[in-house]
């Protein structure tokens, strides 16, 4: 890794003064998203109304007081991973005023638009857009209830102001609980032979850290939506394919690790097992997947309430399916076995091996 170049007593200064940086941009970005993702629901009010979804539940009260603990042992462990040299500061803090103020001021007037769908319970407004066309019916939706599906370049510019504004500044470092379990597992290797595929990168949040902690690694991000490739090509600079993953357009053994973040719970259950022998096949034997999802109410009772509420308000069709999907089980049937598990706030990472 380009990170042990600087080890020894001058280089953990230099990581601990990269993790305080890390901090300091974090907590930046989480005022920043907190504040938007509060406007956002101030001017919707989606918990009131008729539209508000009556849900009864058998699960303990949520737990705001573990809720606010998770959230902060998100960012406590990123910047414990950059102090620890695993990877650099990433991007992060609302660095460019006028960029940030622009998306954040996007995110708020389509607020609207997507609040006005939630009412309606339309969750297929999409496949009255021909570009849906001749994908597969499960894709063709408007999951999270937003505007133009996986299927416009609004949407794709939109996306991650979208998923911050929901969990309040916390994406980046949730996400990158995966890029920890592949990073202590990288350790020491010569990343100039390691290739890895991010596989429903979307718009390429998580592609972009992979390039910033392994720069010389053959990187490349695969998605269904050109959209969102297109973005994710923008941010990270490395190539994409597109395609299905039911359906990888890779050779059999040819890759050291798959990364995977936020695509289970969007597949129906039927195809979740036709993902994961995909990228068992594409993987070489001790070759690694680094996956990432939403926790499951089995990992956090007391945020359980929480997560039955979450696909109601988000239109998430799959989701309920997923809590109770035994991913240990769907992975081993394909090959894979877990050999590394970590949780940061409302997601949960695995790194299983071939
Ligand atoms: C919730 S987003 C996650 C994106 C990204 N990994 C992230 O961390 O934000 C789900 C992504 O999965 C993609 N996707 C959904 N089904 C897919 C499939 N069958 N094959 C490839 N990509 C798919 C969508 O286009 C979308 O970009």
């Amino acid at each position: 890794m380009v990170q042990d170049e600087r080890r020894g007593e001058g280089g953990r200064r230099a990581f601990r003064l990269d993790a305080a940086a890390q901090r300091g941009k974090a907590a930046a970005k989480a005022a920043w998203w907190t504040a938007a993702g509060g406007l956002a629901k101030f001017m919707t009010r989606p918990a009131e109304g008729k539209a508000a979804p009556r849900l009864t539940s058998e699960s303990p009260p949520l737990s705001r007081a573990r809720l606010r603990r998770a959230y902060f042992a998100a960012f406590e462990k990123d910047a414990a991973d950059v102090a620890a040299g695993l990877y650099p500061p990433m991007e992060d803090a609302p660095a460019d005023p006028a960029g940030s103020i622009l998306k954040a001021w996007d995110f708020l007037a389509d607020a609207r638009e997507v609040d006005q769908r939630r009412r309606r319970g339309d969750g297929v407004e999409v496949r009255d857009d021909p570009k849906s066309q001749g994908y597969p019916a499960y894709y063709r939706q408007n999951f999270h209830y937003q505007s133009g599906g996986w299927f416009t370049a609004e949407s794709a510019r939109r996306y991650d102001a979208q998923v911050e504004a929901l969990f309040s500044g916390a994406a980046g470092a949730m996400r990158r609980r995966a890029l920890s379990l592949l990073a202590r597992q990288w350790r020491g290797r010569d990343q100039r032979a390691l290739s890895a595929v991010d596989v429903a990168c979307g718009s390429g949040a998580f592609l972009r850290d992979l390039a910033q902690a392994f720069p010389r690694a053959a990187l490349a991000g695969v998605d269904l939506s050109p959209a969102y490739l297109s973005e994710a090509r923008t941010r990270s600079g490395r190539g994409m394919v597109q395609a299905n993953a039911e359906h990888l357009p890779f050779a059999d053994r040819s890759l050291d690790a798959v990364t995977c973040v936020y695509l289970f719970h969007e597949l129906p259950p039927r195809v979740r097992p036709i993902v994961a022998a995909e990228i068992a096949r594409v993987l070489k034997p001790g070759g690694v997947l680094a996956f990432a999802d939403s926790v499951q109410p089995s990992d956090e009772p007391q945020l359980a309430r929480m997560l039955e509420v979450f696909p109601a308000y988000f239109h998430e069709p799959f989701y309920g399916s997923y809590a109770q999907e035994d991913l240990e089980a769907l992975f081993g049937a394909a090959g894979l076995r877990v050999i590394g598990r970590d949780k940061a706030f409302l997601t949960k990472a695995l790194l299983l091996e071939k």
